[in-house]
């Protein structure tokens, strides 16, 4: 029995500007992870057993559809280990809620790619399992940035520019942040889509948000690998405002980015695809428990509290 394990992410600046060549910086969150239990089956036909109470399949990988995304991440993380008719079953158990904006689907895929490249004694390279993860991610979403597959994959910090080699950084002191989710599920794809109209509807105007987004993302880095930490906050809010005028705030959304601020983070934003899903919030001087409680009392249906650590 081999088990494995990836952890879920959270992009802190950049989100959907990154889908349009610009830097995004985005962390892995190490208290939310997928685990996968890859299990030799007695002796028999060969078959591949897939279990995950998250999404509710307990068949064989024969039966589920080529373009289930499950189905789709086994076949190619078997196909790169060269592995034919195995007999296993694999067990997903995911505390990674789905369509939040914390990278469940490509969390899943590198668990899969760790547990089945151990069990057959050819661990993967991070990079094998971030492409797998990007394949299955395009079903998902169509266009993905790549930046899920790259922070969970690498499991560190990353300045993220697409098609380019991840930049892993460091920050210079500690960065606490409170995670809080909304408790709406939003799928990536559709928040992806409106940004696209919207762009294709004024591309010039929408060129220049992501200019200054892309701005914003590179002063947050030298905020950070500077410690300056409390500069960051201001820089936080920056990023939020344009992400409204594109439109994929919503008032629940900015009411507890609201609530945050109020109870003393530096800085607050959604983070993601946005129209629901997470907020993150910097909470540099204050305190994060107060602004956690108060997120909750506010609605929120999970908080997390979680730093960036030197
Ligand atoms: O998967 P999410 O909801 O964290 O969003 C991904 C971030 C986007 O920039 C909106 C899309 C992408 O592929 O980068």
């Amino acid at each position: 029995m081999t088990t494995a394990s990836a952890p879920g992410k959270i992009i802190l600046f950049g989100e959907h500007s990154v889908v349009y060549g610009r830097p995004a910086i985005a962390i892995p969150v190490d208290l939310v992870r997928v685990a996968a239990t890859v299990t030799d089956l007695a002796d028999g036909r060969p078959r591949v057993h897939v279990r995950s109470r998250m999404v509710g399949v307990d068949a064989e990988l024969a039966e589920l559809a080529p373009d289930d995304p499950l189905a789709a991440a086994i076949t190619e993380i078997l196909h790169s280990l060269g592995v034919n008719g195995p007999r296993v079953e694999i067990e997903i158990d995911s505390a990674i809620p789905m369509a939040a904006g914390l990278g469940s689907g490509a969390a899943v895929t590198i668990a899969l790619a760790r547990a089945l490249s151990e069990h057959f004694g050819q661990p993967f390279p991070a990079e094998e399992a971030s492409r797998i993860a990007f394949l299955v991610d395009r079903i998902h979403h169509g266009t993905p940035s790549g930046i899920d597959n790259t922070v969970i994959a690498y499991e560190q910090p990353i300045y993220f520019v697409k098609d380019q080699d991840p930049v892993p950084f460091r920050v210079a002191a500690e960065v606490p942040l409170v995670i809080a989710d909304s408790g709406i599920s939003s799928p990536t794809a559709e928040s992806v889509a409106l940004v696209r109209s919207r762009w294709l509807g004024d591309r010039p105007a929408v060129e220049a948000m992501f200019h200054s987004i892309a701005q914003i993302v590179d002063s947050a880095r030298v905020g950070l690998e500077s410690g300056d930490v409390a500069a960051v906050g201001p820089v936080m809010n920056a990023n939020q405002r344009i992400l409204q005028q594109l439109g994929v705030s919503t008032p629940q959304l900015d009411a507890l980015i609201a609530t945050a601020r109020a109870a003393g983070a530096d800085g607050a934003k959604l983070s993601g695809g946005g129209l629901g899903g997470n907020i993150i919030a910097l909470v540099a001087s204050g305190s994060r428990s107060e602004v956690a409680q108060a997120l909750r009392e506010a609605g929120a249906v999970n908080t997390i509290e979680t730093s960036l650590r030197p």
